[in-house]
């Protein structure tokens, strides 16, 4: 014990010893190894192996006999430490639901996030230092979001962090990166709480604000539709359902539309058939639900076999393969926002589907291609940046312009929200085809 305090002392009086105190190494690596330590506000985030080797020159140059030594002895430090997460590698974070019920949404988006680690690997890393991708399963539980992200914001060190998916569980999880100076970036996150935790907290999609007015400017104008009136169902204990529904309803109402009947359910309703009738009953001409996949498949089954044939309506939240199997047929005439199609011919986008397609023998979710997206605008932010610190991060993030997304161009704004178009998709038999293009600008 005495001893590693006899090393670490030694090493931190050669490390951050002033220039005139020491005598100048010679050769040019030594020389370079030394300013970088001694440089004021010397990052130790950019502390590698390799720089432990170019120490012990100096050490040896200066006479120190222990040079081997204290080089063996900061490697084993290195390896064993936080530090090393973000020296030899760079750790970024991800908190995902990977059981529980919204596991489809952090599967999918933990593939293509792992899928670009790969490779931004393989072209070289950031900065030449490779990419270690730490994920997290928060079950899709806030007080086990607080759990998952605390760890890897103290313990592992991540110099930034990806997630959720779910706006209830990025809630729970930006005010943490934040108060911990570490940048967030949700690839779905559509309330607009989220980016409003902080200046470390991102979004790389739109925001509820848009899509819910968006929502609500098709169902008025759309000519198969061109609904006068509208009902609306949703779970009122989810943030996203409460506020894509509020959002609707300014914008419904704005563009002379009237609500005709509101009706909420609970996380983990079943049975949606008393909602169901008294819809029926208030005759819309469209019903807005704003609902995550398992509810919507149930709300769609259960409606048609009401009798009611009205077209459903909802946000990106929707665009499920599992909607699409359980709901089928009871999901025709359908309609829903999502941040991009399949079918769109960007090359960005049809690149990313190939090498999906290629590694997961599956096409891509939305989740996989926002998740695609994040991690490539985080790592262009970080390559970019002057050090690894949050907020350099954070400043690259928040400069981010016409990056080349999958989903389109991409500028953050400066509410760190994303502000570009969406497309209307609709479901026939279990399949999404483009019906629409809702161009940015539709504000609430
Ligand atoms: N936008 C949803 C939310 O904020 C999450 C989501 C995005 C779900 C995309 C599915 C697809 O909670």
């Amino acid at each position: 014990m005495r001893l590693t305090c006899f090393i670490t002392t030694l090493l931190v009086f050669f490390l951050f010893a002033p220039g005139k105190v020491a005598a100048e190494p010679k050769g040019i690596e030594a020389t370079a190894a030394k300013n970088k330590f001694q440089k004021p506000g010397f990052d130790k985030s950019a502390f590698t192996e390799e720089d432990a080797e170019k120490l012990a020159i100096v050490l040896k140059q200066w006479g120190v006999s222990i040079a081997e030594w204290a080089k063996k002895s900061i490697q084993g430090l290195l390896k064993k430490s936080a530090i090393a997460g973000s020296t030899v590698e760079i750790a970024i974070g991800h908190y995902a639901s990977l059981t529980g019920p919204l596991a489809a949404f952090g599967h999918a988006t933990d593939d293509s996030i792992q899928l670009a680690v790969e490779e931004i690997n393989a072209a070289g890393g950031i900065k030449g230092r490779k990419i270690r991708l730490i994920t997290c399963d928060d079950q899709g539980d806030r007080r086990e979001v607080g759990n998952v992200v605390t760890r890897l914001v103290k313990s592992d060190k991540v110099v930034a962090v990806l997630g959720e998916v779910a706006s209830s569980l990025s809630l729970a999880g930006a005010p943490i990166c934040q108060e911990n100076g570490v940048p967030m970036l949700s690839p779905a996150s559509t309330h607009p709480q989220v980016t409003r935790q902080g200046d470390m907290i991102f979004r790389t999609c739109c925001s509820d604000a848009f899509q819910g007015a968006a929502c609500a400017r098709f169902a008025a104008e759309y000519p198969q539709i061109k609904a006068k009136s509208a009902a609306l169902l949703y779970d009122k204990t989810a943030s996203y359902c409460v506020r894509l529904q509020e959002s609707f309803e300014k914008k419904f109402v704005e563009l002379k539309g009237e609500i005709v009947l509101i009706q909420t359910y609970e996380e983990g309703t079943e049975d949606f058939s008393a909602q169901l009738k008294a819809i029926r009953e208030s005759k819309p001409d469209v019903i807005f639900i704003p609902g995550y996949d398992h509810d919507v498949a149930n709300i769609a089954v259960q409606a048609r076999k009401l009798g009611i044939e009205t077209p459903l309506l909802g946000g990106d939240a929707w665009d499920s393969p599992k909607l699409g199997k359980v709901g089928g047929k009871a999901l025709n005439h359908c309609y829903y926002l999502n941040h991009y199609s399949a079918q769109d011919p960007n090359p960005r986008n049809q690149e990313f589907i190939k090498k999906f397609s290629a590694k997961y023998k599956k096409t891509p979710e939305i989740m996989s291609a926002l998740g695609y997206e994040a991690i490539h605008i985080l790592a262009a932010a970080m390559e970019r940046a002057k050090s690894m610190s949050g907020k350099e991060i954070a400043a690259e993030i928040a400069s981010t312009k016409d990056f080349e997304g999958v989903t389109g161009k991409i500028t953050i704004g400066t509410d760190r929200s994303v502000h570009k178009s969406a497309v209307i998709l609709e479901w026939k038999d279990g399949v999404p085809t483009y019906v629409t293009t809702i161009p940015p600008g539709i504000s609430n």
